[in-house]
């Protein structure tokens, strides 16, 4: 079976700016997969370059089976794609835009268009310039996902999105993903990822740091644990325990980040007289932050 989207060291440079690197990454049919990266990471690129609008440095990508560049117009044909930046026809009405992109589909998608509009409660009969920018990016979903397309790439797709049509969103997430078809989007917000996604890359600086299975990275979480003494402890003695990976001590405070487990800590702990340990538990968020944060002075 094909992977919906294959990546094989893909790479764009604009003039001597690195906008990503060696990429490779295969995305499963039916998985719902994060693209997460903070600003200027290089996910927009990825996009761009697997869609055609700019031509990888070097590498290939291959959608569907296709070859990103010779088969651009049959792979823009099969997919939904939701640009990170719209533009749009200011002029025509919501339901006017839609029904011009399924003619110039083919497709009638008249019933999937009221199906969704109602969903997102988008009103359909105003003009574009008149909508705010979280009806602009419903109109955006609404023409991604309403001809009902096998693969979606969706670069940033809550960007604007009131908490409730959010909701309805992630559902439809899984439908589609329920129904075999495979989504690829980008976010920076960490909690989003961790809820809606089955398995996320980390891009930073154009390179790709991780790919995993959302479980995964849950089980890799990190704990910090503060620890105030009654009178200063010493620091060192917790930088020597093996599951330690960072000691900040300030005043009586210290506090350590732990990769696995925390009983060597807690008892190495008990040698002093413990004022408060508080716990913050594991989360991908801080996962995911210590592969942002790691090596920051490489290139
Ligand atoms: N047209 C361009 N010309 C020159 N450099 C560019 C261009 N587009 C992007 N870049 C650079 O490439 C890198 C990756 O940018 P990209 O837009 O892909 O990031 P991103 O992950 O989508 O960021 P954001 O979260 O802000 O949307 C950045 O360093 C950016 O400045
Ligand atoms: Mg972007």
């Amino acid at each position: 079976m094909t992977a919906p989207i294959f990546l094989d060291g893909l790479t764009k440079f604009y003039g001597p700016i690195r906008g990503i690197e060696d990429l490779d990454l295969e995305i499963r049919q039916g998985e719902v997969f994060g693209f997460l990266g903070p600003n200027g990471a290089g996910k927009s690129t990825t996009i761009s370059t697997i869609l055609d609008f700019i031509r990888p440095t070097r590498g290939t990508a291959t959608v569907l089976g296709l070859d990103s560049r010779r088969d651009s117009v049959a792979i823009h044909g099969k997919i939904g794609y939701l640009p990170g930046e719209l533009a749009m026809y200011e002029k025509m009405t919501g339901r006017e835009l839609l029904g011009y992109l399924s003619a110039l589909r083919g497709v009638d998608t008249s019933r999937q268009v009221a199906s969704l509009a109602e969903r997102f409660d988008l009103d359909l009969d105003r003009r574009i310039r008149g909508y705010s920018s979280g009806n602009r990016q419903k109109v955006g979903l609404v023409q991604a996902f309403m001809h009902r397309p096998e693969l979606l790439i969706l670069d940033e797709p809550t960007n604007g999105l009131d908490p409730i049509v959010q909701q309805e969103f992630y559902a439809l997430l899984r439908e589609v993903s329920a129904e075999g078809r495979t989504v690829f989007l980008s976010s920076h917000i960490l909690p989003e990822v961790e809820r809606i996604t089955d398995r996320a890359a980390i891009i930073r600086r154009g390179r790709l740091m991780v790919v995993a299975e959302i479980e995964e990275l849950k089980r890799q979480a990190q704990h910090r644990l503060e620890m105030t003494f009654v009178s200063p402890a010493d620091p060192e003695v917790f930088r020597a325990l093996e599951t330690v990976r960072s000691v900040a001590a300030v005043d009586r405070t210290i506090t350590v980040t732990v990769a696995g487990s925390v009983d060597p800590v807690v008892k190495a702990a008990a040698a002093f007289e413990v004022e408060n340990i508080v716990s913050h538990d594991g989360d991908l968020e801080s996962a995911f932050l210590s592969y942002y944060s790691e090596d920051d002075d490489a290139e």
